[in-house]
């Protein structure tokens, strides 16, 4: 395991835009896992930053992201898809089609699931995964439970990351219950493993999922035992590490 410090957010989704960045320009049909949420936020302006001054081209990339709410339409400003379009899809030369997110409308969630590994097992696996992290320990939407879930699979969200995604939504109450989620098998499976934290309220659960005993009550936990983990984090997030 690689742990780089940032001194700050900015500085975070740099470096970690790098990483990405080389993985691109060395491997050009590379396969890149993605992640929603805030903390990648800087990652994808930065990678759309260097794709405009003509840098990296994501023509021949594809991608899969690690999940989606049950329930939300591609258009819904708060589905994951919607997310991707709008915060790094649009900005670059990726080719639509190329990018793949589970369909949170689909009537036969058991199916979807299905489709959603074979899509990834077609595309040969994942060779790049950027992951966040929960307060909860869960990467993707695997949550703490008494197995590491391996496959993709729905899954109903804990009252902490509803409240924590809250943030999101004009009501607590619009937040969806449910989601279709990537399992540990595919994001264990990837080559590389870029995991990227910041803050304070992050610091903890950070420590427990890198240095603590591997369990399924912290999913990230399993990290510890990828053979190509980088972990690209702020001094915050870091503060009990180092
Ligand atoms: C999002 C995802 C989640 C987030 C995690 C952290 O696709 O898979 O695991 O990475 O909830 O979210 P933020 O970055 O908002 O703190």
């Amino acid at each position: 395991m690689k742990i780089i410090s940032a001194p700050d957010y900015q500085s975070m989704s740099r470096k970690a835009a790098n990483i990405i960045s080389a993985q691109v320009i060395l491997f050009p049909h590379s396969v890149l896992g993605l992640a929603t949420g805030s903390t990648p936020l800087g990652v994808y302006s930065q990678l759309a930053e260097w794709y405009k001054k003509g840098d990296i081209d994501f023509s021949k990339v594809h991608t899969v992201n690690l999940d989606e709410y049950c329930g939300l339409a591609p258009d819904h400003e708060q589905s994951y898809r919607y997310y991707m379009n709008t915060n790094f899809f649009q900005h670059v030369n990726i080719p639509l089609e190329n990018t793949n997110v589970p369909n949170g409308l689909a009537k036969d969630i058991e199916a979807e699931c299905k489709r959603y590994d074979h899509v990834i097992n077609s595309l040969g696996g994942i060779d790049l995964q950027l992951l966040g992290i929960g307060h909860t320990g869960h990467i993707g939407f695997n949550e703490p439970d008494s197995d590491f879930d391996k496959t993709t699979h729905s899954v109903r969200l804990t009252q902490k990351t509803i409240d924590a995604n809250s943030r999101f939504f004009e009501k607590p109450e619009d937040v969806p219950h449910y989601a279709i989620t990537m399992g540990i098998k595919a994001i264990m499976q990837a080559k590389k493993i870029l995991l990227i934290a910041n803050g304070e309220s992050k610091a903890d659960i950070l420590y427990r999922s890198l240095f603590g005993p591997i369990t399924p009550e912290v999913p990230a936990s399993i990290l510890q035992l990828h053979n190509d983990l980088t972990v690209v984090a702020d001094e915050a997030a870091l503060k009990m590490i180092r």
